[in-house]
């Protein structure tokens, strides 16, 4: 990797990443491993720093104004059609908080009421938790495994839309199996909701994550059926992790949607701050040389935790993801005396996501962010393989 950013991220130690006292480090305590949270540990990039310097400076912390909201929509729809070739229209993007709260918004307000939400598992936390905080059920739908690598089990999603439900949850690329679909995967998808007349929420925060043989493709672009029932949900805020700044984009590719849009009102979407706004426009004008940095340091790590755990850990199950910075390590294998990611977090002190938070499927593993500089992962798998194969 060329350029000075990766020698400044392995220079980092874990010592001075629990002094800057993030959310991710800190849930470990005094002397362990923050590997939970999905945020990365590489500073910001410098073409956002300064766009929030500016903001600052002229001390613009008033309300969003709409010139900015427009702007976020040209750079959001200008960012889609490069990276990944689809034309959006940026009239067709609204600003929103972050993407828990447009899932919020597509379960309240685009789903049937009443009606069962589908979520392909192991899933993202939230998704098992926002739909219940709206009064809804949730079907889980098991994703299928196959020497690590997940599909979609579409007579199982076909059975949930007859027991009714309506919307389902699509995260792609995919947190947390790493998974980033092929057209043919999401061609598959969309004949069973169009078959069912279901809707689509397309979580595609993770989608400038990934690694080189994978290539995202926006779900709304596969085909008129796949826009007419999706509503997508994007940020920044992975890529160039900016989670705490608040701002995320719903994609309104349905007529019909946005004028429920509009029926709905300003004040069920607002919460999109001026920062967080004018620091998404930064990343997706400006951010491209640094987020090839960090993708080539990530790709890089992904293989490099291959490695690690081919060495102390060969029994843990790893395939490196085609997407995003999280590893799914299955650890069913091991013959462990209980839940490996409690294991983990409390014997090795590395803070992971426990399996089962993430649903059906997710027993036996664990979810590991590995964006954390080279010299850090290492000492953390061999933590864990002390506090495994010793304990
Ligand atoms: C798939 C996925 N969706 C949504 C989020 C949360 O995004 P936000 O902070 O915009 O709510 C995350 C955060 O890790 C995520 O991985």
């Amino acid at each position: 990797m060329p350029g000075g950013l990766s020698a400044v991220i392995d220079s980092t130690t874990a010592a001075a990443l629990r002094a800057r006292g993030s959310a991710k480090w800190s849930a470990p305590g005094p002397d362990g491993y923050g590997a939970g949270v999905a945020e990365m540990d590489f500073g910001a990039a410098a073409p956002i720093t300064e766009a929030l310097t500016r903001l600052t400076e002229e001390a613009a912390f008033g309300y969003l104004p709409q010139r900015l909201a427009d702007e976020l929509g040209e750079a959001c729809a200008h960012f889609q059609r490069r990276r990944f070739g689809w034309e959006v229209d940026p009239a067709h993007i609204r600003p929103v908080p972050d993407v828990v709260k447009a899932l919020e918004i597509a379960i309240a307000h685009f789903s049937r009421p009443g009606s069962p939400v589908i979520v392909p598992t192991p899933a993202y936390m939230p998704f098992l938790i926002v739909p219940g905080l709206l009064g809804r059920q949730i079907i889980q739908v098991r994703m299928r495994g196959d020497a690590g690598l997940f599909t979609f089990d579409l007579d199982a999603i076909d059975a949930a839309f007859r027991a009714g439900g309506h919307l389902l949850i699509l995260c792609n690329p995919y947190n947390p199996l790493g998974r980033v679909f092929s057209r043919g995967e999401l061609a598959g998808l969309t004949a069973v909701v169009e078959r069912h007349g279901g809707r689509v929420f397309a979580d595609e925060i993770h989608s400038p994550i990934t690694y080189p043989g994978a290539r995202h493709i926006p779900y709304a672009s596969t085909s008129d059926a796949a826009a007419a029932h999706s509503l997508t949900a994007t940020s920044a805020s992975k890529a160039w992790n900016l989670p705490g700044l608040k701002c995320a984009q719903m994609i309104l590719t349905s007529h019909a949607d946005r004028e429920q849009w509009e029926r709905m009102g300003p004040l069920a979407s607002h919460g999109a701050s001026n920062p967080g706004v004018v620091a998404n426009i930064a990343a997706f004008r400006h951010g491209g040389p640094w987020l090839e940095e960090v993708l080539g340091y990530l790709d890089g790590s992904r293989r490099l935790l291959a490695d690690l755990l081919a060495r102390h850990l060969p029994q843990m199950r790893y395939r490196p993801p085609e997407g995003t910075y999280l590893a799914w390590l299955d650890c069913t294998a091991m013959g462990l005396p209980g839940s490996p990611g409690e294991l983990v977090s409390e014997r090795a002190r590395v803070t992971v996501v426990d399996g089962p938070a993430f649903g059906a499927g997710g027993e036996g593993c664990f979810r590991f962010n590995f964006a954390t500089p080279r010299p850090v992962l290492a000492e953390m798998v061999e933590a864990m393989a002390a506090a495994l194969v010793t304990g």
